[in-house]
């Protein structure tokens, strides 16, 4: 098994087959993930099952309340986008699952029906998006906590419902509406590495605890710029048999909407994480 780091956030593994890992592959792969946040798998070909099986070696699988559910394995969550579909899932900035208090570990997507050309999708790498603040700024982040939801993305009246884009790949906007919006550290301590990670996200952070949403704007967006600069993103793009799994807590990522009038099917599998504490 080869891991090779990719240029500015995650590392690409090679020739091995993700279907009969051995402990040694597991136990590097575990590494590699706490330490890149992404491993982005080429050449792979998994069934259904197979995808569920090697979920189930990191954690728990979170089943999504969400999104459109396989009619065969409700475990794995739809991620699609059909010729006649303006919207795509995902296509903003964001890191998945911050609006819960235990936001999940991470998911892996695998892709089942691709454009013949765009359908990327970008990733911001929060170890990097932290270690590159100013000390000052590090002090100050450090003190601070942020309130996520999920209300405004998924909730009823969320763009994805008001658009009625959502009514075959989306539902139970109540579930949305009625979970407690979380408060999280703004930097968090990586439950798998122990390093400080930004631990907020344009998709689902509302504003700092005990700041109003006005006055968290231009500080959040100052750190959200400063995260997806040119140099510190990477684009993957697929291809039959690739996999991304990427880390909930390490990295942000965002699905390119650049192939209208053709089709996207991924299938993704989230796993559980555990609570987060501040990194202190
Ligand atoms: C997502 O945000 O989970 C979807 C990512 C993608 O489709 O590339």
């Amino acid at each position: 098994m080869k891991i090779t780091p990719l240029n500015a956030v995650g590392a690409e593994v090679t020739e091995v087959d993700v279907k009969t890992l051995t402990d040694g592959q597991d136990v590097q792969l575990k590494t590699a993930f706490a330490q890149h946040g992404l491993l982005i798998f080429r050449g792979q070909d998994l069934a259904e099952t197979d995808h569920l099986a090697l979920a189930e070696r990191w954690g728990q699988v979170n089943t999504n309340r969400f999104f459109k559910a396989h009619s065969d394995y409700p475990q794995i969550a739809m991620v699609e986008k059909e010729p006649d579909q303006q919207e795509n899932i995902g296509g903003g900035w964001h890191t998945d699952h911050s609006y819960d208090q235990i936001p999940a570990l991470g998911s892996i997507l695998v892709a089942r029906v691709l454009p013949e050309t765009g359908g990327d999708t970008w990733f911001a790498s929060m170890y990097r998006a932290f270690d590159q603040l100013s000390d000052g700024l590090k002090t100050v982040l450090l003190t601070l906590n942020a309130v996520h939801s999920a209300k405004h993305v998924f909730g009823n009246q969320s763009e994805y419902m008001q658009k009625n884009i959502s009514q075959a790949r989306m539902g139970r906007p109540d579930l949305a509406d009625a979970l407690p919006d979380p408060i999280h550290p703004v930097v968090v301590r990586h439950p798998l590495s122990g390093r400080p990670v930004l631990y907020v996200n344009p998709g689902f952070t509302l504003r700092f605890e005990g700041w109003t949403q006005e006055e968290s704007a231009p500080l959040l967006n100052d750190l959200y710029q400063s995260a997806v600069a040119d140099d510190q993103v990477e684009r993957v793009d697929w291809q039959p048999g690739t996999i991304a799994f990427w880390d909930n807590r390490a990295t942000w990522h965002f699905a390119q909407n650049d192939y209208q009038g053709q089709s996207r099917r991924m299938h993704r599998i989230t796993i559980e994480g555990g609570p987060l504490q501040a990194y202190q």
